[in-house]
């Protein structure tokens, strides 16, 4: 007879507490990360292991583990955007990859709102000018204005659209560049990226990694959105090339930058650190208690209803499910 427990599946990297009670309950976590000797620790749990929990961390899902997993049936990844984890593979193989939409999306929006105001009004540098106690000698200098912008999206999907409302909620005129022309919204569409950054003076990007955004925002596209520019980045760090940012905010090709993705997380280049008019998070978009908790919810459930035979609740378009 089966035990509670009887169902084996890895953690890839460490995950909240919240989430790891839960699947400890049900199933028999093995946590891959912590082990000394990984490949002996895959060896012994192979022939059972049908599941993976990944995210938390930077732990890649790919070619390499399959192999090692022969009776993967299910990779539940943390987050929306699942770049660590090579779902074309899995789909080659029958394996099903679930991610994390929808639950973060107006809570990533947010963020990026905060970003974009932040860099706009500077207000990570004017809070800096008050502490120091330079107040007492004189006013702030005046800032650049969110009042005469107009802002291009690039990666118009469920993010992208929370952002653009707030932004029109803002009275600040919206555009967009995407593979493709959204059929549900009005905004002006621009099949190319350096056509639109020569239209706009705030180019958002809310796009996911991968291979066919790498860099799509580089020197040109740097040098079209001009002087007046500011970049803001809450999707992927690949999509800009940080080398030509560093270089358009060094040398006044753009005004500023507010990024909260990088390139090699956690790993941020000095020279951008020493960039006074840029402003860097630490990826943290989806990072309130509120949503995170909304996120690990959704990759146990996802767990759940795999090995209750009901299948994914949200799998990613390359391992698509059908009842
Ligand atoms: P989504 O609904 O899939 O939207 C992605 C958008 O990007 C789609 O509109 C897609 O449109 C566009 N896109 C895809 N490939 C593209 C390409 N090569 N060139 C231009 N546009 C492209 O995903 P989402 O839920 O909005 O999440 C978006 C991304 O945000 C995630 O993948 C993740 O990387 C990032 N994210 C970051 C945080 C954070 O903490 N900073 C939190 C959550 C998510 P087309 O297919 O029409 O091109
Ligand atoms: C998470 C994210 O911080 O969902 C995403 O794609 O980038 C963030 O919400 C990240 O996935 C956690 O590892």
């Amino acid at each position: 007879m089966a035990t509670p427990n009887s169902t084996e599946i890895v953690m890839t990297g460490p995950l909240m507490a919240y989430v790891v009670d839960q699947l400890k309950a049900r199933y028999t976590v093995h946590e891959l990360w912590k082990a000394d000797d990984k490949a002996a620790m895959l060896a012994e749990i192979a022939p059972r292991v049908r599941g993976v929990a990944a995210g938390g961390g930077h732990n890649r899902v790919d070619a390499a583990l399959f192999d090692a997993l022969p009776k993967l049936e299910l990779v539940a990844s943390f987050g929306v955007g699942y770049d660590h984890v090579d779902a074309a593979e899995a789909g080659r193989r029958g394996i099903v990859v679930s991610n994390t939409p929808d639950v973060l999306s107006d809570e990533v929006a947010d963020l990026a709102l905060g970003l974009l105001l932040a860099t706009v009004r500077q207000l990570p540098q004017v809070d800096r000018y008050l502490r120091e106690g330079k107040w007492l000698k004189g006013a702030y200098p005046l800032t650049t204005s969110l009042r005469t912008r107009k802002v291009g999206i690039v990666g118009l999907g469920r993010i992208g659209k929370a952002v653009a409302s707030r932004i029109e909620a803002f009275g600040v005129p919206v555009v967009y560049h995407g593979r493709s022309r959204q059929p549900d919204v009005a905004y002006r569409y621009y099949p190319s990226l350096v056509e639109m950054a020569a239209d706009i003076d705030t180019l958002l990007s809310v796009a996911p990694g991968g291979a066919s955004t790498h860099h799509i925002i580089n020197a040109e596209v740097l040098k079209a959105l001009g002087p007046n520019g500011i970049v803001v980045n809450v999707g992927r760090g690949t999509v800009i090339d940080e080398q030509a940012l560093i270089k358009a905010l060094q040398d006044k090709t753009i005004l500023s930058a507010g990024l909260d993705v990088f390139e090699d997380e956690p790993r941020v280049p000095a020279e951008l650190i020493a960039i006074e008019h840029a402003v860097l998070l630490p990826h943290v978009g989806s990072a309130s208690v509120h949503t995170r908790e909304a996120m690990g919810q959704l990759v146990v459930d996802n767990l759940n209803s795999w090995f209750d035979g009901k299948g994914p609740l949200t799998p990613v378009p390359e391992t698509p499910w059908q009842v």
